[in-house]
C-alpha cells in the first residue's frame, strides 16, 4: 500500500445536529453543514447515530446519504439495531465505535482484542453489503493487530489521549500514533485518525505519512460559530430594521 502525500479531512456535523436538538426545531441542518463542508473541499462527511438519538437522527443519516455527493461515514455501535440502519443506508464506510449513554462524547477506542469472534461476524455481515469496515481504537499495537485479524479495512486511530495530553506526555502521545499507523499501514489496513483535533493540534498528526483521512467535528464547528456570527448579527438587524421601515411606511 503505498503512503499518502495528500491528506484528506472528514467533517463530522453530529455538532450541528446537537445545536438543533436542543431547541427541539429544525434548524440548523446537518445536511447543510455537510454541503458547505463539501464546497470548501472535505473529503467525507461522518455522522454518529447514538442509540440515544441524542443528536444526529434518523433523517439525517438518509438525507445526507441521498443528498450530499461524498462518502459518508456512518459511525455506530455494533449492535443489531445499527447494523440493520447501515444495510439500508449503504453508506461508504461504518466506522465500529464503543457506545456509553453516560458519556459526552466517545471515550476510548473500541475493545477488539477481546471481542474477535462477535466483531468478525459483524464485520462480515456489513462487508455483505459492499459497506467497508473501520475501528475506532487506541493506538495499542494489540487493538491493532486484532482488527486486522477480525477482518478490518481501516482502523481509526483515537487522537483524544494526545489531543488530552500535557505538554509533559504529548511527545509520547504522538509517537504512540506514529507507531500505531505505521503497524496498521505495514499490516495492510487503510489509516485514518481523530477525537479532539483541532487548529493548534493537527498539524502533528496531519504530517503523519501513514495517515490517510482525519475526522474532525467539535473544533470546525466551534470555529464556525464565531467565524459566522458577525454575518449572523448583521442579517437579523436588517431584517428588523426593513421591517420596521414597511410598518412606518404603511403607517404614513
Ligand atoms: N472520530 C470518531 C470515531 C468520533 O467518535 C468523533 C467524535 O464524534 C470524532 C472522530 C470527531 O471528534 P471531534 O468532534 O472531537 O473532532
Amino acid at each position: 500500500m503505498n503512503l499518502h502525500r495528500s491528506i484528506e479531512l472528514g467533517v463530522n456535523v453530529d455538532h450541528i445536529a446537537t445545536l438543533r436538538q436542543a431547541r427541539g426545531v429544525n434548524y440548523p441542518d446537518p445536511m447543510q453543514g455537510a454541503d458547505i463542508a463539501r464546497k470548501a473541499g472535505a473529503d467525507g462527511i461522518t455522522v454518529h447515530l447514538r442509540e440515544d438519538r441524542r443528536h444526529i437522527q434518523d433523517y439525517d443519516v438518509t438525507n445526507i446519504r441521498k443528498n450530499i455527493a461524498l462518502p459518508l461515514n456512518f459511525e455506530m455501535a455494533a449492535t443489531s439495531e445499527m447494523l440493520a440502519i447501515a444495510k439500508v443506508i449503504c453508506p461508504a464506510e461504518c466506522c465500529l465505535v464503543p457506545e456509553k449513554r453516560a458519556e459526552l462524547t466517545t471515550e476510548g477506542g473500541l475493545e477488539v482484542a477481546l471481542q474477535q469472534d462477535i466483531l468478525s461476524e459483524f464485520i462480515s455481515e456489513l462487508k455483505r453489503s459492499d459497506i467497508r469496515v473501520s475501528l475506532f481504537i487506541d493506538p495499542d499495537p494489540v487493538q491493532v493487530e486484532a482488527s486486522k485479524n477480525v477482518g478490518a479495512d481501516i482502523v481509526e486511530l483515537h487522537t483524544g489521549s494526545y489531543a488530552e495530553a500535557g505538554v509533559e506526555s504529548v511527545d509520547g502521545e504522538l509517537q504512540r500514533i506514529v507507531n500505531g499507523a505505521s503497524l496498521a499501514h505495514g499490516l495492510g489496513l487503510q489509516v485514518n485518525a481523530g477525537h479532539g483535533l483541532h487548529y493548534q493540534n493537527v498539524a502533528a498528526v496531519a504530517a503523519i505519512p501513514e495517515i490517510v483521512c482525519l475526522n474532525i467535528g467539535h473544533s470546525i464547528m466551534a470555529r464556525a460559530v464565531l467565524t459566522g456570527l458577525h454575518e449572523a448579527v448583521f442579517t437579523m438587524k436588517q431584517i428588523m430594521i426593513k421591517a420596521r421601515l414597511a410598518a412606518e411606511e404603511v403607517e404614513a
